[in-house]
């Protein structure tokens, strides 16, 4: 079959692609990405001669490039990776995660039912439940549990996935979601806490925690998280959300810690910098569906995992560092350097 993979120049649609190729080579992927600041060609490069694999450069709330795209490749299946992903930017400046997140869920929606795609799966996160406060380790997510956003981020997210069950209900469209914590791994955008610290600890550069560094989250490696998709979209149910997480919660500071440890860097490059605004507390998820239902379970332990990502941010330093040497910079002074 062929399966249509939105951002699939990101993080987490990366790593999908890559995990596709091993586990159903006879599957053809075709990746669509608009190439923002957070998407990388070069993360591709290993695929990009694949006969089995193509790419397009384009924005998917442009209607008439995606029809095109449909029209020319006629995807089975497609999985929206495709996002603006960062809190921090959101608070920044949420327009733009409207329209990518909203707009261009709606366009890739259309364009399936159009074309007669036999299944959509929208990427979410668990972060459209808000959080859990800190001294109740007994809640967790479960896919019951009301949508209750708190940043621009998280309500663009939740506003996707409430119009994804509005037009299963409403067209009958083929559709599922999955709701996934936080996840680490290699290509991880080093905007985000882990990679970050990884790049500022190889730098000898300060390591800026929000507040107390006590809020918590659900940490995945992100292969584990590319074969709960996989089990979805190849099993999982039309019309259903799945929880996807592995009981992993860790406080920042621990795991900032754990990675200067890893490094041999001391933690005395920790800094505490003024809190984020409206900063979800907790995030825990409750994965029983997807294990009852699809016999999914994270195989990477967090150690292991951490271990395996900090040894790739130091095999592959020409990749972070052409990052962080362009217009990041601009980014991280504008975030960081009055805070
Ligand atoms: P990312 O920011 O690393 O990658 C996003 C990709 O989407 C980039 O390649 C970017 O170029 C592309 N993109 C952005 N706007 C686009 C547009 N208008 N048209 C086409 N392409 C566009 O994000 P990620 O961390 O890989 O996250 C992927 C998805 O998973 C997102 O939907 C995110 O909400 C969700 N998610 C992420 C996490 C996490 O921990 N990173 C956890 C749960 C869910
Ligand atoms: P992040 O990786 O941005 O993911 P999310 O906000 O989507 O969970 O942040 C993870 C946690 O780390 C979050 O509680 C904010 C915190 N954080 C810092 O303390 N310092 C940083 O420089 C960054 C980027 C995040």
């Amino acid at each position: 079959m062929t399966i249509l993979i939105t951002g699939g120049a990101g993080f987490i649609g990366s790593n999908f692609i890559f995990y596709q190729r091993k586990a159903h080579p006879e599957d053809k992927l075709v990746c669509v990405d608009k190439l923002t600041y957070a998407g990388n060609l070069s993360t591709l490069k290993s695929v990009m001669d694949d006969p089995m694999f193509r790419f397009y450069r384009m924005d998917i709330c442009d209607r008439e490039s995606v029809y095109q795209i449909f029209e020319t490749e006629k995807p089975d299946v497609v999985v929206n990776f495709a996002a603006e992903s960062h809190v921090d930017r959101s608070i920044e400046d949420p327009c733009v995660f409207l329209q990518t997140n909203i707009i261009g869920t709606a366009t890739l929606m259309d364009a399936c039912r159009k074309y007669g795609v036999k299944r959509y799966h929208q990427v979410s996160t668990d972060e459209v439940y808000g959080d859990l406060p800190l001294d109740r380790p007994d809640l967790f997510f479960t896919e019951e549990t009301p949508i209750h956003t708190s940043s621009p981020y998280s309500s663009s997210k939740a506003a996707a996935d409430l119009l994804v069950m509005a037009y299963h209900r409403t067209y009958g469209f083929p559709a599922t979601v999955s709701r996934c914590s936080n996840n680490y791994g290699p290509y991880h955008f080093p905007e985000k806490l882990i990679p970050l610290m990884i790049a500022n600890c190889l730098n000898d550069k300060p390591l800026p925690v929000y507040g107390e560094g006590l809020n918590v989250r659900d940490w995945l490696y992100v292969e584990d998280h590319c074969k709960a998709i996989d089990l979805i979209i190849r099993k999982g149910r039309v019309g259903e959300v799945y929880n996807i997480g592995g009981h992993n919660e860790m406080r920042n500071i621990d795991i900032v810690k754990l990675i200067c440890k890893e490094l041999g860097k001391p933690e005395s490059l920790i800094t505490y910098v003024t809190d984020r605004k409206g900063h979800d507390l907790r995030y825990a998820i409750d994965p029983t569906k997807i294990h009852n239902e699809l016999g999914w379970l994270p195989e990477t332990k967090f150690t292991d995992g951490l271990h395996k990502t900090v040894q790739w941010y130091l095999d592959n330093r020409a990749w972070w560092e052409e990052i962080i040497s362009g217009e990041y910079q601009t980014y991280y002074e504008r975030m960081y350097g009055n805070r």
